[in-house]
């Protein structure tokens, strides 16, 4: 289970987030359906835009990401994101398992050193790096195409490859110089990577048509920034490895790393058993890297390791019809979102709003509408009215099935296809909809402990009204279920109140037996109130 790795130059926002959520909400539902499971992601701490922004608040680059990589544990925190392993590109295993790499890939034969011509500019006196360079897409004649990549078309670019270039630090026009860099031979893996591409969902392979079509070109590894990891390569002393070069390689040293903390041995079976699925949650930006590069440099290696199995793209989360923009203070940052609400509302929303076959867009009314109508009226007022009166009609002591009517069995039976649809829709990586079904759930109880109205019966009726109890209660075990990935801290503390020790995919209706005994609950959720 993999998550993209953030850049760490600024904070992160919601869809940086999403991400690392998803990635954390699927590793949590694997676990809760009982398999083994490990997950992995960092922060991205070299490249153009974290030493510009370290130029900028007159830091080295080291102090700047030492700051933010603390800053990001703590928001991670704040979200209940919780990966097996969320560490640096700067840590020493990752530093060391990229030069052993590139080595290995150099004597199998997939790295060529070129003379190349690259674009300087005179008035800051500096070879530009890809990020630093804007221009005109050659393919497409999007304005503001990067140098690596246009975000338009999705191609991947080389600097010189741009028409009109022009450096993004002073705006002027940058000269052609020469120099040499080290290239990975990508065009031998050519016929290789046509084949895994056939392997991957149909979104991957539409988004990289043109790309393949046209045929791979040669990479280049190395860069003239003084900030990343050393090139190993003879003659290549002031080069560094180009940021995404090396950061997709975290996948395999952040396992290394785990590896080594918790002493058992991961390596072998997370990245050369082929039994194993690896899961890859990206933006659909990141696809040519994840589905191009990534599996190149696998292969390369000669080693066996595992291609990507999965690779879960999503689309933008807009803001209102814009794109987030931190320029224009478009959208919404991981603090402010923390400073109007808990981060496990915010897990609900994000995920509710998954980007999944379409942008989607993100407006404080349908936030309004998720947090107060689904979390606290439908999902929390339906734990808390049936937990309450367990409480205080049966002094909380859950009260045995006496009857079993038609309507029990209809209510029974819907909840557990709404519990099998969650699961058959999370395997498939429909998340946003399997997250609907939890939603979906707690409406069900609603209308069941409405129509069958227990407090009517409760002196006519003792039995019925037991009945209902208990089916009520053996739903909430199944919600709670459903609840975990979204929110595992609010899951696990109804877990205790319903005395569940384990959060597990329920295998029948009854979780909780009758005679246990239930303390009185607190709500799970509160109103808020946001001002828009
Ligand atoms: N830092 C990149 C971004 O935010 C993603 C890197 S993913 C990795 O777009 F796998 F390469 F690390
Ligand atoms: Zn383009």
């Amino acid at each position: 289970m993999f998550s993209a790795w953030p850049y760490i130059n600024s904070e992160p926002h919601l869809g940086t987030l999403l991400h690392l959520i998803s990635a954390d909400y699927y590793a949590r539902f694997l676990k809760s359906m009982g398999n083994d499971v490990i997950s992995i992601s960092g922060s991205d701490e070299h490249g153009t835009p974290i030493e510009v922004e370290a130029i900028k608040q007159h830091k080295n680059p080291k102090e700047l990401t030492d700051e933010m990589h603390k800053r990001i544990l703590k928001i991670l925190e704040a979200f209940s994101v919780e990966l097996d392993n969320y560490t640096r590109t700067e840590n020493e295993t990752h530093k060391e398992f990229v030069r052993d790499f590139y080595l290995q890939l150099e004597k199998n034969g997939y790295i060529f050193k070129q003379k190349t011509v690259q674009l300087y500019c005179e008035n800051d006196k500096l070879f530009l790096p890809d990020r630093l360079v804007t221009g005109k897409c050659p393919y497409c004649g999007y304005e503001k195409a990067n140098g690596d990549q246009c975000d338009n078309c999705g191609r991947l670019l080389e600097p010189t490859l741009l028409i009109e270039p022009r450096c993004a630090i002073c705006g002027s026009k940058p000269v052609k110089k020469e120099t040499y860099h080290w290239f990975f031979d990508l065009p031998k893996l050519n016929k290789e990577i046509l084949k895994y591409v056939e392997t991957l969902d149909e979104n991957i392979k539409s988004y990289l048509k043109s790309m393949l079509n046209e045929g791979l070109k040669p990479r280049s590894i190395t860069r003239d920034n003084k900030w990343g990891i050393p090139a190993p390569f003879e003659g290549a002393e002031n080069k560094t490895i180009y940021v995404w070069m090396e950061a997709v390689l975290g996948y395999l040293s952040g396992v290394i790393e785990l590896e080594k903390k918790i002493d058992k041995n991961l390596f072998e079976t997370f990245w050369l058993d082929p039994q194993t699925t690896s899961v890859y949650f990206i933006g659909k930006d990141n696809i040519p890297f994840h589905a191009i590069i990534l599996p190149a440099l696998l292969m390369a290696s000669k080693k066996g390791y595992n291609l990507p199995k999965k690779i879960a793209s999503t689309e933008f989360i807009l803001f209102g019809q814009a794109k987030f923009s931190k320029s224009q203070h478009i959208g919404v940052w991981a603090s402010d979102a923390l400073s109007v609400a808990d981060g496990e509302y915010w897990r609900y929303v994000i995920l509710a709003l998954r980007p999944e076959r379409g942008d989607s867009s993100f407006n404080w009314q349908d936030f309004d509408k998720m947090v107060n109508s689904d979390l606290n009226d439908k999902v929390g007022n339906y734990i808390h009215r049936v937990l309450t009166f367990l409480n205080e009609r049966f002094s909380g002591i859950v009260p045995p099935q006496e009857s079993f009517t038609k309507e029990d069995e209809i209510f029974s039976k819907s909840m557990m296809d709404i519990q099998e649809s969650f699961i058959k829709l999370n395997y498939e990586l429909r998340i946003k909809d399997a997250v609907r079904k939890f939603i979906e759930a707690a409406e069900l109880g609603n209308q069941y402990f409405s129509s069958q109205e227990p407090w009517n019966q409760i002196k006519s009726n003792k039995a019925r009204a037991s009945s209902i109890i208990y089916n009520a209660v053996q739903s909430i075990a199944h919600i709670n279920f459903m609840m975990y990935p979204i929110m595992p801290k609010k899951a696990t503390k109804l877990a205790s109140i319903i005395k569940l020790e384990k959060i597990r995919k329920p295998e029948k209706w009854e979780v909780i037996p009758s005679g246990t005994k239930i303390e009185r609950p607190t709500p799970l959720f509160q109103k808020i109130v946001i001002k828009y």
